[in-house]
């Protein structure tokens, strides 16, 4: 069934976990949607897995757009939200509202993810004015990494924890539909997923959160960078890879591949006129 905002509501009052991926072009994404996921996220960590950044500052619009397409032309049934890259939004409200408008018309979105709290609050009210619907996202927001100074889990302070639960509740009220939480302790989680009508997607937050989400590429030991250690590994795919990629190497060294099977035949009286 095709999943939507009422999918994401639904799951919510039903208590039932939703499941959200990322992935960046079509073939990962149609493999996500038949398996069933919620939600494909293309997010802005593009940046770091597809195209090898430390961080995800310098992802554009058309990244997200190109990527986004790909996905979007996979997922029949899988919710399909498209990040909003770095300043495409905090510039302005109208920035913010022109630039989700072209993740929905050029990406084929079905919903966009920004970062922030308060400060994006009047954004995340004109997108949703829009129609657009809007996923937030608060904790370790990755757009901000030179403001924390780094990787960190946030929230860990009573200050700290007040401030997230608070930016929780505007994002709610100014019309964000789901939250992303990253990175914030498990309990504190909890807690804003109890205080929230809406559902929250966690990503090193805990299993008390309506959901969660990974990046498809952490999940399945295929990027090797760093691996923070909220990922679980739920396949090696990374080695499976890497052997093929040697017995390919090694069977053409051989002349093993390619065989007859893979090959296309031509009579012998044609080939022998043309020696
Ligand atoms: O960009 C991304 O992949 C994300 C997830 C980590 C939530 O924002």
């Amino acid at each position: 069934m095709k999943n939507s905002v009422l999918t994401f509501k639904e799951a919510k009052q039903a208590k039932k976990k939703l499941t959200m991926l990322t992935a960046y072009d079509y073939s990962t994404a149609k493999l996500m949607d038949e398996a069933g996921v919620n939600s494909i996220l293309v997010g802005d960590s593009l940046g770091n897995v597809m195209l090898g950044y430390e961080d995800t500052l310098s992802v554009t619009m058309e990244d997200m757009i190109h990527h986004g397409a790909a996905v979007s032309r996979a997922a029949k049934n899988a919710l399909v939200v498209i990040d909003m890259p770095f300043m495409s939004y905090q510039t302005s409200v109208y920035d913010a509202v022109v630039n989700a408008g072209r993740l929905m018309k050029e990406g084929r979105a079905g919903a966009v993810k920004l970062e922030g709290g308060r400060e994006v609050s009047s954004q995340i009210k004109a997108i949703t004015d829009c129609g657009i619907p809007v996923v937030a996202h608060l904790g370790l927001t990755p757009q901000s990494v030179n403001a924390f100074g780094g990787f960190k889990i946030q929230g860990k302070n009573e200050e700290a924890a007040k401030k997230i639960i608070e930016d929780a509740l505007i994002v709610e009220e100014a019309g964000a539909f789901c939250l992303v939480l990253e990175c914030v302790p498990a309990k504190l989680a909890g807690l804003i997923t109890e205080k929230l009508s809406i559902p929250t997607i966690g990503i090193g937050a805990g299993n008390a959160c309506d959901g969660q989400v990974l990046v498809y590429q952490d999940m399945l030991g295929m990027f090797s960078d760093y691996t923070p250690k909220f990922v679980k590994r739920f396949a090696n795919v990374g080695d499976i890879m890497k052997q093929a990629f040697r017995d390919y190497i090694d069977s053409v060294a051989d002349m093993s591949f390619p065989a007859a099977e893979h090959s296309y035949a031509i009579d012998d009286d044609v080939i022998e006129k043309l020696y």
